[in-house]
């Protein structure tokens, strides 16, 4: 246990976060709106945002998890929240720190998530903001050009 976050929790949310990662952008969309999900604009424009969604939704339907920690994880592994519990932290980081991923900062922050969780998942969110925001300006310049 470290960041007192039980890694039992971490584990199943760690295999079952990504359980609807391959569905194409119409199933996503189809199988969102048959659980009644609200769906938002950024979803509706990027669909495989809702698989965090979709994938704790399928976790509790095919394997029965019905830990709402391990739910709230796989929901929240994607974009992060507002409100976020340090097993939340734990997921988002190592999805967004995973070794295959080549930004700058990357251990840097993998070593920052070592020492302080909420300082790392703060910093993490911002850099994806930055980096979400310089891609859509750059879509934005390209279109127009
Ligand atoms: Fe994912």
């Amino acid at each position: 246990m470290r960041h007192r976050v039980s890694t039992r929790k971490a584990r199943i949310a760690g295999m079952l976060h990504d359980l609807a990662r391959l569905y194409s952008a119409e199933r996503l969309t189809t199988e969102s709106q048959a659980r009644g999900f609200t769906i938002s604009a950024a979803e509706r424009e990027h669909p495989t945002l809702l698989h965090a969604r979709l994938g704790a939704a399928l976790a509790r339907e095919r394997f029965g998890i019905e830990d709402p920690e391990v739910l709230s994880a796989i929901e929240k592994h994607t974009t992060g929240a507002d409100e976020m519990s340090p097993l939340d932290c734990v997921v988002y980081l190592a999805d967004s720190l995973e070794p295959h991923r080549t930004f700058a900062e990357r251990s840097e922050l993998w070593e920052l998530a070592l020492r302080d969780l909420r300082a790392a998942t703060r910093e993490t969110m911002r850099l994806a903001a930055v980096h979400h925001a310089r891609k859509r300006a750059h879509l934005e310049v390209s279109a127009s050009s």
